[in-house]
């Protein structure tokens, strides 16, 4: 009953990392729909866009490390977080670049509160190894949102955009977690 339990609680652990590697790909396609965009119309955010783009394959990375570890399958929902976020990448860049700050601001909001219940899940179920990617990422995706919220807030978009991509964005990490 007891190991049942332990078992029960490894599964999560494991689908945590599932979902984040998942998210990552996901947010590697925002990225890379707003540098397609702002190669077009924004020269100015390029570079922005582009290191934010970096920080997240790195992210990618460390999730793919662990699941690599643990020889446990990527999530299913992969791809689905992988054109879902190209769409959102693609959708918020018609907004211009409050659209895309908007976009960020959303997702990265979502994102940092999760890694914080995440974090003391993984701590209290012993899963140090887990417990380190998430806290690995964190500083990053906080600065993420700080960029998003302080150059996209004046903008009128800001709200209704952002509602519905944090909508988006709660529900892919539900869906996989379900999955
Ligand atoms: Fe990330
Ligand atoms: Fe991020």
């Amino acid at each position: 009953m007891i190991s049942g339990k332990k078992e029960a609680r490894q599964g999560t652990c494991n689908r945590i990392i599932k979902v984040n590697h998942a998210g990552e790909f996901g947010a590697i396609n925002i990225y890379r729909a707003q540098i397609i965009a702002a190669r077009l119309l924004m020269p100015g955010l390029r570079t922005q866009l582009e290191e934010f783009l970096s920080h997240e394959r790195r992210h990618l990375a460390t999730f793919a490390d662990v699941l690599r570890a643990r020889g446990i399958p990527r999530c299913r929902s992969f791809w689905l977080c992988g054109i879902g976020g190209f769409a959102l990448g693609l959708v918020s860049s018609l907004f211009g670049r409050p659209g895309i700050m908007a976009c960020t601001a959303a997702v990265e909001t979502v994102v940092t509160e999760h890694l914080v219940e995440q974090l003391r899940f993984l701590e209290s179920a012993g899963d140090w190894q887990a417990a380190q990617a998430v806290r690995s990422i964190v500083a990053d995706e906080e600065d993420h949102k700080a960029v998003g919220v302080s150059q996209g807030q004046q903008s009128w978009v800001f709200k209704p955009l952002g509602a519905v991509v944090a909508m988006a964005t709660s529900s892919v990490i539900w869906l996989g977690m379900m999955l």
